[in-house]
């Protein structure tokens, strides 16, 4: 597992430094930690340092320069040789000011046991009510487990909630969707998924003849990582019904539900989430969701989510309830509290800013990459841009990496429909995107 976790995107390294950050009794030395956050040219000597703070907070999205990220620790920016960090799904963006109050809060309380009820339940109260008013999803806290991360749900998912040998995996799909169940050692069918135009979709046929032929168990992953398409409410009903009709389970992933684009003025083509579970009575029932606010609230290392789960499960996580959730921390319970309940208008303004990105880069695309296909994510902040009609089109975040420095992620990671293609993220302040394409249109050789 541990090696599984090695090559999964999800390296997390975030509580240690802001506990070393936020951890001094005095509030204006605190005020001053929380500067060192931010690049050097923005800080002043002396006791005080109150501007830095002020600027982070008034702009929050666009303060880092790429020497700050550099020198910051943050596994997105931990290189080797190159130059950018353009792989690790995890944003260079200044944190949530409600979730920095809420773990200094906890630090200063020294609340850094183990996970205990109040944190428990003010985590689950919190997402239960986020739910409600975001999705207009009626779950009770008893159908939420805690668990330390999607990962460790989806291994104790297939572990203990579900019996079947063989899983089937859309694909191109996260690698831990593909590493989890095979290391568990399970077959794994990869369904590879159709594209028109660069617009993604599930292959219902295929996963209907994966059921027919044994598998009982759909990884789903909606919205989807890496290509950022929404599925329709029509796609997940179709799904539904051919999991139902081979009395299957799935485990929906909705990990990237708090990033989606809505649809707005101009932009008619905007996909609205639909948690899968909610599309049929069937769905409910069949369904573990794993949700986190990691990656919204971009606090990945605070090791924190939830499966939700049916009727069917409740014996199961019952059992198991109190050994997942001491895989999660206090301060990510906290820090997930504090995100679903207070998180909002961050969320709101970081959306607003990605959104700016995701069509800063079609327009970068087109300048300097020639030939390479990039279709704007419905979702997150992930671009799966297709080189197959470039020379890079055999491994082309190996010639990234290698010509122009920048660290991607390589598509064939992905599954097999994942051949030349790379997956690169733009949540990062816009001057910063613009140096990465730059690098890259300055090395792809013109065909
Ligand atoms: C689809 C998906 N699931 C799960 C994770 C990781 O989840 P966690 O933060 O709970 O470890 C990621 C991280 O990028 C992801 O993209």
């Amino acid at each position: 597992m541990l090696q599984m976790m090695r090559v999964s995107e999800c390296i997390c390294s975030t509580v240690p430094t802001l506990l070393a950050t936020f951890c001094s009794p005095c509030p204006e030395n605190r005020i001053a930690a929380l500067g060192n956050m931010l690049p050097k040219q923005t800080q002043r000597p002396g006791r005080c340092r109150r501007e830095p703070v002020l600027q982070m907070h008034d702009s929050p999205f666009a303060v880092y320069d790429i020497e700050a990220l550099r020198r910051m620790r943050r596994a997105k920016w931990a290189l080797e040789t190159e130059k950018y960090g353009a792989a690790v799904a995890e944003m260079d963006f200044s944190p949530a000011p409600p979730i920095i109050s809420a773990l200094v809060d906890a630090a200063r309380r020294g609340d850094m046991g183990y996970p205990h009820p109040q944190a428990l339940e003010s985590a689950s109260v919190s997402l239960k009510d986020w739910l409600k008013e975001r999705h207009e999803w009626t779950v009770s806290v008893s159908d939420l487990v805690t668990v330390g991360g999607l990962i460790h749900a989806l291994e104790a998912f297939l572990l203990h909630f579900v019996s079947s040998t063989s899983v089937v995996v859309p694909t191109p799909a996260y690698p831990p969707f593909l590493s989890v169940p095979r290391g568990l050692g399970l077959e794994v069918l990869e369904s590879p998924m159709l594209c028109d135009d660069g617009q993604w979709r599930l292959d219902l046929d295929d996963i209907d003849k994966a059921f027919s032929s044994g598998a009982r168990v759909l990884i789903l992953c909606n919205p989807h990582n890496p290509t950022g398409t929404v599925f329709t409410r029509e796609e997940l009903v179709a799904v539904s019904e051919i999991v139902d009709r081979h009395r299957g389970r799935v485990f929906s992933d909705e990990i990237h539900a708090p990033l989606v684009y809505a649809p707005g003025a101009g932009r008619p083509s905007g996909r609205t989430h639909v948690p899968y579970a909610s599309v049929s009575s069937a769905a409910t029932e069949h369904t573990v969701t794993g949700v986190s606010a990691t990656k919204a609230w971009n606090i990945g290392g605070m090791s924190c989510a939830h499966m939700i789960i049916s009727e069917q499960d409740r014996l199961t996580a019952n059992r198991l309830a109190a050994v997942l959730a001491h895989s999660a921390s206090t301060l990510g319970l906290w820090a997930t509290a504090a995100a679903y309940r207070e998180g909002g208008p961050w969320l709101r303004d970081v959306v607003s800013y990605l959104n700016g990105n995701r069509h800063r880069l079609a327009d970068l695309v087109d300048k300097h990459l020639p030939g390479v296909k990039y279709r704007v994510p419905d979702a997150s902040y992930l671009a799966w841009l297709d080189f197959r009609a470039t020379e890079w089109s055999d491994e082309p975040a190996r010639h990234a990496r290698s010509s122009a420095g920048v660290s991607t992620n390589e598509g064939t990671d992905y599954g097999a429909p994942g051949q030349g293609f790379l997956r690169l993220n733009f949540a990062t302040p816009a001057a910063v995107l613009e140096e990465i394409v730059g690098a890259l249109g300055h090395t792809l050789p013109f065909r």
